[in-house]
């Protein structure tokens, strides 16, 4: 547990009361950690260009001294206090900023020399991000400087999607934390590599392969499904898919498959754990709930299962209320790709440490 007085502050996205972000911005600019909302998940943010703020994010999270910070601006004028990288790179991230800035998307470019080099854990690269909610733009423009922020949970824990879950992990860890309400996207941003001889997605988002390639020629995608299985001595090209993430006190398991066969090998695992005496939760979709209930476990939904953004939405803040309501092992069911199934997917999957069964007849693999 930190020590700090940790203030928090309600802010109205729609009606943003200036005094109140004018108080933020002034935390920031003394050094301080504010934590805010975006339209992806919150973040904990200290002023980028300060070398000693910075070190304390990592502090507060408990972060790995080895896993890189995003950088956040308010305007494509603060990029070249951030960035240096001239050229090609500099075109496609204008290009890209044009097309998906404000937005969930983190691109990855030469760092500039006035960003210390513990925001990037030594790195010469640096991830930036242009967010479109209104209360982070509001915190950036007013503070003047740069924000570096991760995500505003402790390190390993699911990411926050509410005012709630920052409370819960960063009471007397941050000097300020923004109520703003809920999170639109639920996930975090696509980190998007431009810096390399590839382009690569690092991180799967909102922001898809598709729609980046509408912009830039010859992208690719990290395969995250491996991400333990990366060479040993080769460096990940984003340190923190390293990382078991994304966890709930709770064990995962995911289960893939065809519905029927998916069901039936949960409904054996319930009857299973709870004889052995473990407390059971399963995550479900709008079409398959109905097939867990009555079976004394505790069963949320994630949504319908053709709507991707719905389960983006609520896949942390389902992880957070089985760990609320005491649950050891969660069932969870794999969901569908396309769009932003495959964040999801990705963030259920590293909460799960890779943990996969494979129900009825193996998916065909492409
Ligand atoms: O949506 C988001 O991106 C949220 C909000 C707060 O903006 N932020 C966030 O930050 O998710 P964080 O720190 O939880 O995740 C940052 C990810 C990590 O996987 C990190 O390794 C990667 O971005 N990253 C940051 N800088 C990098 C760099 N220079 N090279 C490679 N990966 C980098
Ligand atoms: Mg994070």
């Amino acid at each position: 547990m930190g020590n700090k007085n940790t203030e928090i502050i309600k802010i109205d996205r729609h009606d943003i009361d200036g005094r109140a972000v004018a108080h933020c911005a002034e935390v920031i600019r003394r050094g301080g950690l504010v934590c805010f909302p975006t339209e992806t998940v919150y973040g904990i943010g200290a002023n980028a260009i300060d070398a000693a703020a910075v070190d304390s994010i990592f502090r507060a999270k408990g972060r790995p001294a080895d896993n890189p910070l995003i950088v956040h601006i308010a305007d494509t004028d603060m990029l070249p206090g951030v960035t240096s990288c001239k050229g090609r790179q500099r075109e496609i991230l204008y290009r890209l900023a044009e097309r998906f800035w404000p937005g969930p998307l983190t691109v990855i470019a030469e760092r500039a020399a006035g960003v210390p080099a513990n925001v990037s854990c030594g790195l010469d690269t640096v991830g930036i991000r242009f967010p479109s909610h209104e209360i982070a733009r509001a915190l950036i423009a007013v503070s003047g400087v740069p924000i570096a922020a991760p995500s505003a949970n402790l390190s390993g824990r699911p990411s926050p999607t509410r005012a709630s879950h920052v409370i819960e992990d960063m009471m007397g860890r941050a000097d300020v934390i923004i109520d703003g309400g809920e999170c639109d996207v639920g996930v975090e941003s696509t980190v998007f590599d431009i810096a390399g001889d590839k382009m690569s997605i690092l991180r799967p988002g909102a922001i898809t392969l598709e729609d980046l390639c509408e912009v830039v020629d010859g992208a690719d995608e990290v395969d995250w499904r491996r991400p333990f299985g990366e060479g040993k001595n080769e460096a990940p090209r984003s340190p923190g898919m390293k990382y078991r993430h994304y966890s709930p006190k709770a064990e995962v398991i995911i289960y893939d498959g065809d519905r029927s066969s998916v069901v039936k090998r949960i409904l054996r695992e319930i009857k299973k754990r709870k004889f052995e005496g473990f407390s059971v939760g399963v995550l479900a979709t709008d079409e398959s709930i109905c097939y867990y209930k009555g079976e004394g476990t505790v069963v949320q939904s994630l949504g319908s299962s053709d709507d991707s953004l719905q389960q983006a939405s609520n896949l942390f803040h389902c992880l957070r209320r089985f760990d609320g309501m005491g649950v050891d092992v969660i069932l969870a069911e794999a969901l569908p790709s396309g769009g932003a199934g495959d964040a999801v997917m990705n963030r259920l999957y590293r909460a799960a440490g890779g943990t996969v069964v494979i129900c009825g007849e193996a998916p065909e693999t492409t």
